[in-house]
């Protein structure tokens, strides 16, 4: 096996097979198949959203290069008359700096620095590429979801259901069949925001806003919280969890905020935390009704997938790894999306296949059928907890 992956690891550096799941499993006996927000993809890596998503062009790159799934990038909601509560999200900045970002023990992890927030342009722009993510969806050729960012009230204030009726409804008409599946992003900016100095007023907006979207939306809707990482600490975080118990999926963590510097930040700290706090939310009692997990932060390594899926992840979304310099992939070839998927999957040492191959001998991961299973991991991680 080791030999084997070593050869399609290297072979593999000028362009991954179309349907790499399907060489997988014929080659590995691996089934890779993963879950977002309750559809099943072929594989857990998809992008999260963000300043990858913004245009048709670069869904179709992912499509080709295979990514399961992509979120669009967050789009702040509006009602009918344009107004958007949370309009301090909508504004305009370009410049992104991928960096180093230096952690403990001497690890030297990477982070984009933004200054951005949400989707700047008009919402009917947004509309028509959601309905250009429809159509791959529709395809089979990748799963698009939309992010929102919708109002969150003070805790003596009401939820402005207009924004939450008349942005979910244009996203439902755009995407036409039901389920619609949508985000709620949680942001980094908002965990740094005077609105998020206040515990009980985020449990409220957990427990509160899937209902909201599911009343606002004129067909069946699947939510997922992507969950900031609170100025608070680990136990609140956990809180944070068992508070969105009406979620359908949780999206786990975005990224830290630096209050010094004003921008949110990734790389190893940001790991350290989601996985601790994960690992916390699977000892006993601390799982009442659990929405599905997706994992997000620092993943650039089969093995940090694995980290994240042992701890419940069905899948995971990207950003940083998506934007290094070339010189950080093995593949010659490629998209970045492609050059990732290649490491991530196949790196003899580092990767997903070598990853599960070494579970498998260490007893921690049974075939099923003669074949191991990526979803049997979080599976396995919920019967232990
Ligand atoms: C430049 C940049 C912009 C982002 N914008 C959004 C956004 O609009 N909505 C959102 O939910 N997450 C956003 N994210 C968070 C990413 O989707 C991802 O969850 C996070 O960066 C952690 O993953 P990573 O360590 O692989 O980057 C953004 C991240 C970056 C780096």
């Amino acid at each position: 096996m080791r030999a084997k992956l070593e050869r399609d690891f290297d072979r593999f550096k000028r362009e991954l097979p179309r349907d790499f799941p399907a060489h997988v499993r014929g080659s590995y006996r691996i089934d890779l198949t993963a879950r977002y927000l309750g559809e099943l993809v072929p594989h857990p890596i998809g992008k999260g959203s963000g300043q990858l998503s913004l245009n048709p062009g670069q869904l179709e790159d992912d499509a080709a290069a295979g990514l399961a799934f992509a979120v669009l990038k967050t789009v702040i909601a509006e009602d009918e008359t344009g107004t958007q509560t949370m309009a301090a999200w909508a504004i305009h900045e370009t410049k992104m700096k991928v960096e180093r970002r230096p952690a403990g023990a001497g690890r030297a992890g990477w982070t984009v620095s933004w200054k951005g927030r949400g989707w700047d342009r008009p919402f009917a722009e947004y509309l028509a590429l959601v309905r250009a993510g429809r159509d791959l969806t529709r395809g089979g050729r990748l799963l698009v979801v939309p992010s929102v960012k919708y109002h969150l009230p003070r805790l003596a204030e009401p939820f402005r259901e207009g924004e939450y009726r008349y942005t979910t409804a244009q996203l439902a008409d755009a995407w036409r069949e039901p389920p619609l599946l949508v985000e709620k992003d949680f942001s980094p900016t908002l965990a740094g925001d005077a609105l998020a100095d206040d515990r009980a007023q985020i449990l409220r907006w957990l427990e509160d806003v899937p209902r909201q979207i599911r009343a606002a939306s004129p067909i069946p809707v699947r939510v997922a919280l992507k969950l900031m990482n609170a100025r608070f600490d680990d136990a609140f975080q956990v809180e944070m969890m068992n508070a969105s118990a009406g979620a359908d999926a949780l999206v786990c963590f975005n990224r830290l905020f630096d209050a010094e510097r004003s921008v949110a930040y990734g790389g190893w700290d940001l790991s350290d935390r989601n996985l601790r706090v994960l690992a916390t939310h699977l000892t006993p009692g601390a799982t009442p009704g659990v929405p599905a997990l997706t994992g997000t932060g620092n993943i650039g390594s089969g093995r940090m997938i694995l980290d994240y899926a042992r701890r419940g992840c069905e899948s995971v979304q990207l950003h940083t790894f998506f934007q290094l310099p070339l010189s950080e992939y093995a593949a010659t070839h490629g998209s970045r999306a492609q050059r990732a998927l290649h490491a991530l999957v196949f790196h003899p040492r580092d990767g997903l296949l070598a990853g599960m191959l070494e579970l498998e001998a260490r007893g921690a991961l049974e075939r099923q059928s003669g074949e191991l299973r990526f979803l049997d991991l979080g599976a396995r991680a919920h019967r232990a907890g």
